[in-house]
């Protein structure tokens, strides 16, 4: 076997979705079969802190056709900290960057790729920056919240979940003649909310990007009753505003905050103005896990292979994208720069208004 031509690395950061391991894998028989070597760095930037850093060797072997179907990373991940101001255990502040720049330099790589969201995209360019390192950024997040790319990795299973979820919620609001509420994850995009909504068949979804009115909400619940059916499913995204206008967080170990709740508050606000009975039900990071629909897969491939041919034609900073039913590629910068929420005049919202789905506002069915 000759030397390999080039050594690459990858690592996954951010929070982890369906598809990781199908990203890992394209990038590597792709880069394999060029005869590159490829390593995979643990747990996002922050295996570069150690010293050696913590990396795994990857080949062909190692990411046979099992590990495209599992959900995760096998590479391991964190969403916890900035590294340019990250929160040590004695409580202080430290930049770690020059840490992680150095680590990434001594394992004498050509180029990373990193998969990741919109932070953890951010965080890499500017440590490939400060380490005058060439970057290919994949994106990944159930959120789709990241701008310039028609689709990330995860979005599209975590959307199947969530519809699935309501396909099981719906026999059994009905049985019991109940409202179900679904609050769905996605951040401060209503991506999920909406697809899984239309696709589910919800009667109402509310979006952090259209404020709500929940006397409005509970007028379209009652005159669903009103027309003889005696349940409605209502799917709330996480970060909607509660009508004070806060949003309902989670304070979780070590200080953290994380989104999450609201579906309860709008279940009993429901249950009091309609007189009828709801439950709620939470999804959380059941939206994360499991297998990689086959649309996250392929998505992943093309994604994969895009970005060895990226490094391949000496191209840097660049970021793999969706768009018209092909692979292109946009700078980093640009994508980090746009966060992607739903579109108030755009397809999805009109489809939604089209076929009288309740968005929570007063706004009349208007499809152009
Ligand atoms: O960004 C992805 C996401 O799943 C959001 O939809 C959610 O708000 C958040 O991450 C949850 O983070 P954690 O895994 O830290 O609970």
């Amino acid at each position: 076997m000759p030397q390999p031509s080039k050594r690459i690395a990858i690592l996954t950061s951010g929070g982890d979705c369906a598809g990781l391991n199908a990203v890992i894998r394209a990038v590597v028989l792709h880069a394999t079969s060029l005869n590159w070597e490829v390593i995979g760095i643990m747990s996002g930037a922050h295996g570069l802190i150690s010293r050696p850093p913590q990396t795994m060797p990857l080949d062909a072997k190692k990411v046979d056709t099992v590990m495209m179907r599992q959900g995760g990373t096998i590479l391991g991940t964190t969403n916890k900290g900035d590294p340019f101001a990250y929160p040590m255990p004695d409580g202080t502040i430290k930049n770690l960057s020059q840490d992680m720049v150095e680590g990434f330099r001594s394992l004498k790589c050509d180029a990373l790729i990193g998969i990741g969201g919109d932070g953890s995209l951010g965080i890499l360019y500017h440590l490939a920056q400060q380490g005058h390192f060439p970057l290919i950024g994949i994106p990944k997040t159930i959120d789709n919240d990241l701008g310039l790319t028609e689709t990330s990795v995860g979005f599209d299973t975590a959307v199947a979940v969530a519809t699935e979820a309501l396909d099981r919620l719906q026999p059994t609001a009905a049985s019991h003649d109940r409202i179900m509420i679904l609050e769905v994850m996605g951040r401060d995009a209503g991506h999920i909310a909406l697809a899984a909504g239309i696709a589910g068949g919800a009667d109402v979804i509310l979006i952090p990007e259209i404020p709500y009115d929940i006397q409005h909400v509970a007028d379209h619940i009652k005159s669903i009753h009103e027309k003889g059916r005696n349940f409605a499913l209502v799917v709330v995204s996480e970060a909607v505003r509660t009508v004070e206008g806060n949003k309902k967080m989670n304070e979780l170990y070590g200080g953290q905050k994380r989104l999450g709740g609201i579906g309860h508050v709008i279940g009993a606000q429901i249950a009091d103005l309609c007189k009828a009975e709801t439950r709620v039900t939470v999804l959380g990071h059941v939206q994360r896990g499991g297998q990689p629909s086959a649309q996250d897969r392929l998505i992943a491939s093309a994604f994969g292979v895009h970005a060895v041919d990226l490094i391949r034609s000496g191209k840097m900073n660049r970021m793999v994208a969706w768009s018209n039913r092909k692979v292109i590629d946009v700078a980093i910068e640009d994508a980090i720069k746009e966060n992607q929420q739903v579109e108030l005049h755009g397809s999805m919202v009109r489809t939604a208004r089209g076929m009288n789905i309740c968005l929570g506002d007063n706004t009349s069915i208007s499809v152009a």
